[in-house]
């Protein structure tokens, strides 16, 4: 079994390898010889390294349950094809028309929780999160059925077990909630093509969406693609704001910064994008979120070709991979790395042409989304909801956690607090509405 509970379950791992042999190392899991990474430098080897000398590796119960028609399981040349065509659904044209959408269901469910006072907000956060992405992707017009939810938890539970296909096994559960998944999504294909309009949803730009030889994606595919899109989409935002939610009760006077901010950008009305751009103060709010608690752990690699690094040979079959955490928490990178200090997003933005602070992953130090060919397809789709979500908050809500709760955060498959995140939420005293 080689490391295999260290490396998924010790957050300090990584640092610990490291201190003990510096940033290359060797450890075995499942059987594999596996070259341990770490630094910006090797970070930035292994996103060069895409369909050259790295590519994606799953485990065999992921694959299954993906398919081989997805951007995740897909290599080469044919990957980068396809991402092409995905992006089409992800241009900043795109993304102006998914935000009424986005913000008609963030302010539905945040007046919803706050007629209800106290609750948890991981399992709110979640379904909100999977009713933008499935009302995005499949064009449901009011909020997501119950029993789509349910399946898409039993695709998404079964993705990293055993793959044995039987009715009681968590991978047989999963594989007919994806048969039933498909054939949702086949609908929606079959009826927005039925009905002669394509639509500007995800759906609707992925139908029109052409490859470079001029070839729409087939109908199989298509189904695939965004079986995968939902799932990357909702389960990373979820954590991601229900951390911000934490921290934002934990430090409220940089709340307190946000909501000024929001009070003074974009105090009512329909959000646009223009004016969430201009949210200096929150942009650093949430970009230190996912710093402190990057929703993406890491990322396997299989070495397809023997290549050097620092002085050492990592041969072909051999795994290895970044670590987006070990990395966000590296001393040597970022000062107090424990600390919640969103201020530290000033300096990189003063040495950012475009004051974009994701694009520091192009140093390798700052990736929660990931770099090189395999950077998030959904990484503005993500920011942009997410800055959505903070405006709302912030224009309607003072937050107060639920004492005696425990904070203590899980990390599997996303990390949140193991309470769930009880929360009081009150309408805020300075509120416009
Ligand atoms: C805060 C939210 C999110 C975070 C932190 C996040 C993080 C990441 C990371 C680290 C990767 C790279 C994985 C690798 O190197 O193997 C990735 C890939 C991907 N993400 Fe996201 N993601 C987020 C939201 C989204 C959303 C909203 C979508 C879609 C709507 C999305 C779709 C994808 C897809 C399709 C890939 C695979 C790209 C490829 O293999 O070419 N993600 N994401």
């Amino acid at each position: 079994m080689g490391e295999w509970f260290q490396i998924l379950f010790n957050p300090r791992f990584g640092a610990e390898r490291k201190a003990e042999f510096g940033p290359v190392s060797r450890t075995r899991l499942f059987n594999r010889d596996m070259a341990l990474l770490s630094g910006p430098e090797n970070n930035l080897l292994l996103f060069r390294g895409e369909h050259k000398f790295v590519e994606a590796t799953w485990p065999a119960s992921t694959l299954k349950l993906l398919g081989p028609n997805t951007l995740s399981t897909q290599e080469g040349e044919l990957h980068l094809r396809r991402r092409r065509l995905l992006a089409q659904a992800f241009r900043p044209k795109a993304l102006v028309g998914y935000l009424p959408l986005m913000e008609a269901r963030i302010s539905a469910a945040i007046e919803r929780w706050l007629q209800r006072g106290e609750l948890a907000l991981y399992p709110e956060i979640r379904a909100l999160t999977f009713d933008i992405a499935a009302a995005l992707m499949m064009g449901a017009h009011e909020r997501t059925d119950a029993a789509l939810v349910r399946d898409f938890e039993t695709f998404a539970a079964g993705l990293f077990t055993i793959p044995a296909d039987l009715p009681v096994t968590a991978f047989g559960r999963a594989k007919r909630a994806r048969r039933r998944l498909i054939a949702h999504l086949h609908a929606a294909i079959d009826a927005r093509l039925g009905s002669g309009e394509t639509g500007q949803d995800v759906l609707g730009l992925l139908l029109a969406a052409r490859d470079d030889d001029g070839s729409a994606l087939g109908r199989e595919e298509l189904a695939e693609q965004m079986l995968v899109l939902l799932f990357a989409g909702h389960e990373t935002l979820t954590s991601g704001l229900t951390n911000f939610c934490m921290l934002m009760a934990q430090h409220p006077e940089v709340y307190a910064r946000v909501c000024a901010e929001v009070d003074r950008v974009a105090p009512r009305g329909p959000l646009t994008v223009e004016a969430l751009g201009r949210l200096a103060d929150t942009e650093r709010a949430l970009a230190e979120t996912l710093r402190l608690q990057p929703p993406v752990a890491a990322a396997f690699r299989k070495c397809t070709r023997t290549f050097e690094v620092a002085g050492f040979t990592v041969p072909a079959g051999w795994l290895t991979g970044y670590r987006i955490r070990d990395t966000h928490r590296d001393g040597a990178l970022f000062a107090e790395p424990g600390r919640f200090d969103p201020d530290r997003f000033a300096v990189f933005e003063e040495t950012c042409p475009h004051g974009r602070v994701h694009a520091h992953a192009h140093e390798g130090r700052y990736l929660p989304f990931g770099g090189g060919a395999r950077i998030c397809l959904g990484m503005e789709f993500a920011r942009l909801e997410m800055r959505a979500f903070a405006a709302l908050l912030a224009r309607r809500c003072a937050l107060t956690l639920a004492p005696g709760q425990d904070l203590t955060m899980k990390q599997v498959p996303v990390p949140r607090p193991r309470s769930g995140l009880v929360t009081r939420l009150s309408p805020r005293a300075t509120t416009t509405h």
